[in-house]
């Protein structure tokens, strides 16, 4: 089989998701098991989202809207920009993947920070194979390193990858920061702000999101995702701003019909609901303002973190204490794909999720310390 596929495939490192509960269940006979392992929103949707995808039930054996129209109008509206501005996709990371395909051309790289998002380093290697991706180091509060980054810019850089917050250390960097970055790289490269959590941000008023930027750089695009505060990470919905040209580029390799008609129904009526993602910024706050504590109370190092989950250093042997955790009933995940092999992130949860968690964690960690 080897000789039949793009060698490049063959160095990609599969995504490995946080596991199913309906696994975990079935594996250790556990009637309740608690996940908090891909940052999804902790509450279900609210009742005029559940509204839209069961009136749009009706129309499924009709393909969608493969231009996405309506949803790329409302998601113009909201944000202040153009139709023209808009393109959706399947999840950003989809997105993500379009634009490797459209931007990376042979012997070019993509360049990020250590520590981030695993799937750039995925999605570069299988179109261009491992060498092509290129990570600087962050600074010692785990914070991308614009300097760093900067300094690796080469003549074979193309794409520039700044996820921010960070997943999976949760942390931001200062909006003047970001803006004096954006000025420092040439425009024949493409810098990406991958902004998946934006609205969890504490300080929003030094926050670059990226949006009066995109009128007048034509090499700066902007990842959003339904995902995480809309709670919609099951219907695999995300968009991408950036300068009208820039989004026609990406549409050449856009697959057909890439969003479900129920994807863009419930995108849509999301969209119409502030309350809900207003009330989701608010738990999460107020739940990671609980849970951080007791993880520095277990004596372990945790980051701040300003997005819906945090990371943190158990001081043991990670996959030792998940496999502890997983018989316990908790799904969170270790961090060994992200370049982190010590470190753990943890999804902020409902109270009670997160007390389920700690009990867990505070009772695995016991044992091993026997
Ligand atoms: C930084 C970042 N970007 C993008 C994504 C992809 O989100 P989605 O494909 O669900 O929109 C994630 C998901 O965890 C993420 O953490």
């Amino acid at each position: 089989m080897e000789s039949l596929v793009n060698p490049h495939v063959l160095e990609v490192t599969p995504y490995a998701p946080g596991k199913p509960v309906e696994d975990i269940q079935r594996e250790f006979g556990l009637a309740k098991v608690v996940k908090l392992a891909s940052n999804e929103n902790m509450l279900p949707i609210p009742e005029n989202v559940r509204r839209a995808i069961t009136d749009e039930l009706s129309q499924v054996h009709c393909y969608p809207d493969s231009d996405n129209h309506y949803l790329r109008r409302r998601i113009a509206e909201y944000n202040g920009v153009d139709l023209a501005n808009v393109i959706v996709g399947a999840g950003s990371v989809e997105i993500i993947q379009m634009l490797i395909r459209a931007f990376l051309k042979p012997g070019q790289k993509v360049l990020t920070s250590e520590k981030t998002f695993s799937l750039y380093r995925s999605a570069t290697t299988e179109i261009a194979g491992a060498a092509a991706f290129v990570e600087a180091p962050m600074d010692r509060e785990l914070r991308f390193d614009l300097e760093a980054i900067a300094g690796r810019v080469d003549a074979a850089t193309k794409i520039i990858f700044i996820t921010n917050p960070n997943n999976p250390t949760g942390t931001v960097l200062p909006a003047a920061a970001i803006r004096a970055f954006i000025d420092r790289i040439p425009d024949d490269r493409i810098v990406v702000l991958d902004n998946a959590y934006q609205e969890y941000v504490d300080h929003p008023e030094d926050y670059v999101t990226g949006i009066g930027e995109i009128g007048h750089r034509r090499n700066l695009v902007v990842l959003r995702t339904f995902s995480k505060v809309y709670g919609l990470a099951g219907l695999r919905v995300g968009y991408a701003l950036a300068h009208p040209e820039f989004i026609a580029i990406l549409n050449r390799v856009k697959p057909p019909f890439n969003v479900t008609r129920i994807g863009q129904r419930a995108a849509l009526a999301s969209l119409d609901n502030d309350d809900f993602k207003d009330g989701s910024v608010r738990l999460n706050r107020a739940n990671k303002a609980g849970l951080f504590p007791r993880l520095l109370g277990l004596g372990l190092r945790a980051i701040p973190s300003q997005a819906n989950f945090i990371l943190f250093f158990p001081g043991v042997d990670v996959p030792e204490l998940n496999r502890r955790l997983l018989r316990r009933g908790v799904i969170i995940r270790p961090m060994a794909g992200f370049g982190i092999p010590d470190a753990m992130r943890v999804t902020v949860g409902t109270q009670e999720e997160n007390d389920f968690f700690v009990a867990a964690l505070e009772a695995a960690l016991a044992e091993m310390k026997k």
